[in-house]
């Protein structure tokens, strides 16, 4: 039997949560051989270690442990890295998820290398050009040869930009695979009363958009509506990194002083943070990943963008597009406490079984 030589990539925090179910997938497929590899983007035990031990994701194979830096820097630092180990295993194919810089590193570098590129999540577009992930979901998605798509707009996506429908395949959510294998233990922790909160009657709030936490103006307006929210209902608010460097400046630390009712913490585990969603009153977020997750779990979603590459959690899901202006916030926010709440379906193949596709594709894929 001549076995798929798969090398796949993660870097970033949310793409554990994509890779551990393809991981499991694998282990039925004997046509795969896997090989994981970890660029070290994200490295802080909360942002990566803690969701390899909670997702049960094996070890790395290695691990390139570049770290921060600005895109040029982090970018080249991951090609530069990994070049050097697709020369040493010689895969045959590489898989990436999502959209980080080490999606699109690693994809540049396989290509070059002579590997057939796999990605995961592909087609997705939110047409914006000044996000970072645009820029990374377009340049990966030119030189990819499999897409794996989670949602229609995927598939129409590439094909309007000329793709062979022949190298498309709409397979569902990998990262919704995970969300429900973990959905009954994430409700064995001890979240809510840990940070003494009841079910249904609080707000979660994540910022960690460049375009949202970046620019002191923006983050305010933000600030502006949180001011709102929490004197309605206790405000969760679990810190990025990134977010954390720029909260702290000046007048926002006045602010924050001020809101009684917002508890800022610490980035929280898989579990816990699938917990805290699902027994959210509201979720508010820039994030991608949670449109969707959100969707899933039926809690209304009001993202802080005026733009998403993920129209389906619109379309029949529970997000709803508010953007950052804080009036806008703040009406949709009561909308959703007058009981104005879409009640959302699933979408197509967001069933729990995505993985399972995927590695029965690849499994084909070596000959
Ligand atoms: C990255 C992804 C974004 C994704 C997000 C999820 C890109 C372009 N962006 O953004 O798409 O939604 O991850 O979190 O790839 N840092 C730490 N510890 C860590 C990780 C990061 O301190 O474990 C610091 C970095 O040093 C950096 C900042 O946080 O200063 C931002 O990290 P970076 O990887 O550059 O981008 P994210 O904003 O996390």
């Amino acid at each position: 039997m001549r076995q798929l030589k798969l090398m796949n990539v993660v870097g970033a925090r949310p793409n554990f949560m994509k890779i551990a179910p393809l991981m499991k997938a694998y282990r039925a497929q004997p046509e795969i051989a896997p090989v994981l590899v970890h660029t070290g983007q994200h490295f802080d035990e909360r942002m990566s270690d803690r969701f390899f031990r909670q997702l049960g994701i094996p070890d790395p194979d290695v691990n390139l442990g570049v770290g921060g830096g600005t895109h040029a820097a982090q970018t080249a630092a991951i090609m530069t890295a990994f070049e050097r180990v697709v020369q040493e295993r010689q895969p045959d194919a590489v898989l990436v998820v999502g959209d980080v810089n080490s999606t699109v590193a690693c994809g540049m570098v396989a290509v070059k290398e002579g590997a057939r590129l796999i990605h995961v999540e592909a087609g997705l577009r939110s047409f914006d050009r000044s996000m970072p992930e645009e820029i990374n979901r377009i340049l990966t998605d030119s030189i990819t040869d499999l897409f794996l798509c989670s949602e229609e707009s995927g598939r129409q996506n590439l094909l309007r930009e000329g793709q062979p429908a022949e190298h498309i395949r709409l397979v569902g959510n990998v990262m919704i695979d995970c969300l429900l294998e973990h959905r009954a233990r994430a409700e064995a922790t001890q979240v809510l009363e840990d940070l003494r909160l009841e079910p249904g009657a609080y707000a979660v709030v994540t910022l960690h958009r460049p375009a949202n936490v970046d620019d002191p103006q923006a983050l305010g307006n933000i600030l502006i509506a949180l001011e709102h929210i929490q004197c309605r209902m206790p405000v969760v608010f679990p810190v990025h990194p990134r977010t954390r460097k720029n909260l702290w400046e000046g007048a926002h630390r006045d602010r924050l002083a001020q809101m009684a009712n917002l508890r800022l913490v610490e980035p929280l585990g898989y579990l816990e943070f699938l917990k805290l969603t699902a027994s959210a009153r509201v979720v508010l977020t820039d994030s991608g990943g949670i449109q969707e997750e959100t969707t899933i779990l039926g809690v209304p979603c009001l993202t802080l963008r005026e733009n998403t590459e993920r129209p389906a959690t619109c379309e029949l899901g529970t997000n709803r597009l508010v953007g950052m202006a804080p009036l806008r916030i703040i009406g949709a926010f009561e909308e959703v406490l007058a009981g104005q709440v879409k009640s959302g379906q699933v979408p197509p193949l967001w069933d729990g079984k995505a993985a399972e596709r995927v590695a029965g594709i690849l499994a084909g894929y070596g000959r």
